[in-house]
């Protein structure tokens, strides 16, 4: 940990829709840090498989797209809602990752172990240079488990659905409730029982459950355990 405490690298994990990357923005604008939200990546492999017509179970095909694929994150450059942008061979793909189709198949690719080590590769490089929040399922305890303060973001399935139910109508988009509920639970279990680096909070993270708490609740918590 730095001397002036502040902890440099800050991992934030936790399940589907949990506020992660709300939560994480936030406190990497008013640390000054980079925000780096690493379930973009898995995204974008997923709608880039989709889109070139690639069978999502195909985990060889997906290991190599993984593995030749340049993708960059980088600050938002449009105030439309977007945490960061997503690009892909230059072409801007922030708002197809979103996709309800990417939605149904991001697990399923995420669970390849040579899709996470192709990722996960570069998520280390840039989370160890310091001064960053990361956020996604397994920071805290794959990525960097070596991070100065870990956080693991929990929510009941059915208040992160409402949640990501108002968060798609607040963006003027069409939304089923039940059927967010559904995906939700679907992807958590998922997530939780694969092989490879599976969700959990790591032994040392602090737990945040959020569910009777608001947003600027969860960030005056969360900022609160930088001081
Ligand atoms: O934003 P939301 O919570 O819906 O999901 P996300 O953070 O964009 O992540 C999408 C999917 O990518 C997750 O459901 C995981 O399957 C996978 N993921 C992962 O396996 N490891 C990470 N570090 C981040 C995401």
């Amino acid at each position: 940990m730095p001397v002036n405490n502040t902890p440099s690298i800050i991992a934030i994990d936790g399940p589907a829709a949990s506020g992660k990357s709300t939560i994480g923005l936030r406190l990497a604008k008013a640390l000054g840090y980079l925000f780096f939200d690493t379930g973009v990546m898995y995204r974008a492999i997923t709608w880039l498989a989709l889109q070139r017509g690639i069978d999502v179970r195909d985990e060889a095909a997906l290991t190599a797209l993984a593995e030749k694929t340049q993708i960059d994150v980088a600050p938002a450059s449009k105030s439309d809602g977007r945490a960061c942008d997503v690009l892909v061979d230059g072409q801007d793909i922030t708002w197809e990752t979103r996709r309800r189709k990417v939605d149904a198949n991001v697990s399923i690719v995420a669970a390849y172990r040579g899709v996470r080590s192709a990722l996960s590769q570069q998520q280390r490089r840039i989370g160890q240079r310091g001064h960053v929040v990361m956020v996604g399922r397994d920071i805290g305890t794959v990525v960097l488990p070596e991070a100065d303060l870990k956080i693991y973001l929990d929510a009941t399935a059915e208040e992160r659905a409402r949640r990501r139910y108002d968060e798609i109508m607040d963006r003027g988009g069409k939304a089923n409730y039940d059927e967010i509920l559904e995906r939700v639970i679907e992807r958590d279990r998922i997530d939780s029982t694969r092989d490879v680096a599976p969700l959990k909070a790591a032994e040392d993270a602090v737990v945040i459950d959020s569910d009777q708490l608001t947003a600027d609740e969860v960030f005056e918590r969360a900022l609160a355990l930088c001081k």
